[in-house]
């Protein structure tokens, strides 16, 4: 079986990349990557001589470089992971979450409907639903909710849903949807939540809260969403949506707070900042459909996966702290004025 990963040298799609090469170490692995200010190809260092591993820097919406590459390499599955996925950049720049996240999308499942294709799965967000309130905890996103994105960000992930959804319906493609909760672990890049806080607490930067910290996000551990996804390739039923969460609600700052103390940093770095604009106050899946049909379920407990993800951060200072300049820096000053 030949995957092409696109998006592999970003963090979920080298978590998964990983977890593909340990479970199923007779599979070909083709990584698609544009390498933007996200993709890091030292990550993939551990796979780079690998004889089934292959690297290959490619903007999936250059549509001659995805076709020739779908001609020379005949994929069986795709496994679309590749995109623009930080919202605070896509409302200060919506563009480029429109070319890479939708039309990269349709340059993709183009490519498939010409070449043929076993699979084509696109990684999607529950970000797509929408925000839930804070005062309503027995309401989750099931995979009936209404799409109601409120991002630059979320719309776009949305579009390429419906797409992936309407090719299915009119080409009879190969299709499979995951809406997947907030991911924590290793080789996240450092302006997420959670390394974002772990670089600046070890600094001793100020820790930027948005708003009061009050909203809550769904918190997985990026090897339980890999794990999901490679069970979808294998079991998951064409046209499908699948919902994947792990029923680990936080507020953000509680997050915030459990960094500092693991770190031994003192609260006074937690800094309230400008709220973000349409910032979506609650996520919350509801897994249960992809339990019952394909017997998922998370085994990384929050406790445990966020004691594992400091460490890493602490045993890999190098990985963040190259990263930590240029692009990163001058997104960062625009953010915050500083
Ligand atoms: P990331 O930003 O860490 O990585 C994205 C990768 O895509 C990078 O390697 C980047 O170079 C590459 N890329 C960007 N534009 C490209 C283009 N035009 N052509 C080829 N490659 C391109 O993102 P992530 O957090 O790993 O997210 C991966 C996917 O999972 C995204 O589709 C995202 O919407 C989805 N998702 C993320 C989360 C999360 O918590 N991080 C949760 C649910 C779903
Ligand atoms: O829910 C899945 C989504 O999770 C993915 O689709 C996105 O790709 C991924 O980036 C993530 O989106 P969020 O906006 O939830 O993640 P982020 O890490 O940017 O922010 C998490 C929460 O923390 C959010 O409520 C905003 C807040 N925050 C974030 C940053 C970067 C802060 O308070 N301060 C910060 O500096």
């Amino acid at each position: 079986m030949k995957l092409f990963i696109t998006g592999g040298a970003g963090f979920i799609g080298s978590n998964f990349i990983f977890y593909m090469r340990r479970t199923h170490p007779d599979d070909d692995l083709v990584c698609l990557d544009k390498l933007t200010y996200a993709g890091n190809l030292e990550t993939l260092a551990p796979v780079m001589n690998d004889p089934k591993f292959k690297f290959v820097r490619v903007d999936i919406a250059d549509r001659k470089a995805v076709c020739d590459l779908f001609e020379a390499e005949k994929p069986d599955v795709v496994v679309n992971f590749a995109a623009e996925s930080h919202v605070d950049r896509s409302i200060e720049n919506p563009a480029v979450f429109l070319e890479t996240n939708v039309m990269g999308t349709q340059v993709l499942l183009d490519a498939c409907r010409i070449y043929g294709i076993r699979r084509f799965h696109q990684v999607s967000t529950d970000e797509v639903y929408g925000d839930l309130p804070l005062n309503r905890p027995e309401l989750m996103f099931t995979e009936q909710s209404l799409l109601h994105p409120s991002s630059p960000y979320s719309a776009s992930k949305a579009s390429a849903d419906l797409l992936c959804l309407a090719y299915h319906r009119t080409y009879g493609m190969p299709i499979t949807i995951s809406r997947c909760s907030n991911n924590y672990g290793p080789y996240q890049f450092p302006e997420k939540l959670i390394p974002l806080m772990i670089a600046n607490c070890t600094a001793g930067k100020p820790l930027p809260v948005y708003g009061q910290g009050l909203n809550v996000r769904d918190w997985l551990y990026v090897e339980d969403h890999c794990s999901a996804i490679d069970l979808i390739l294998q079991g998951g039923k064409e046209g499908q949506v699948y919902n994947i969460g792990g029923h680990n609600e936080m507020r953000n700052i509680d997050i915030v707070k459990l960094i500092v103390h693991t770190l031994g940093r003192s609260e006074e770095l937690i800094t309230y900042v400008t709220d973000r604009k349409g910032h979506d106050m609650r996520y919350a899946i509801d897994p249960s459909f992809i339990h019952k049909e394909l017997g998922w379920l998370p085994q990384t407990r929050f406790e445990n996966g966020i004691v594992k993800t400091i460490q890493w951060y602490m045993d890999n200072r190098s990985w963040w702290e190259n990263i930590l300049s240029g692009e990163y820096i001058n997104c960062y000053d625009r953010l915050y004025g500083r």
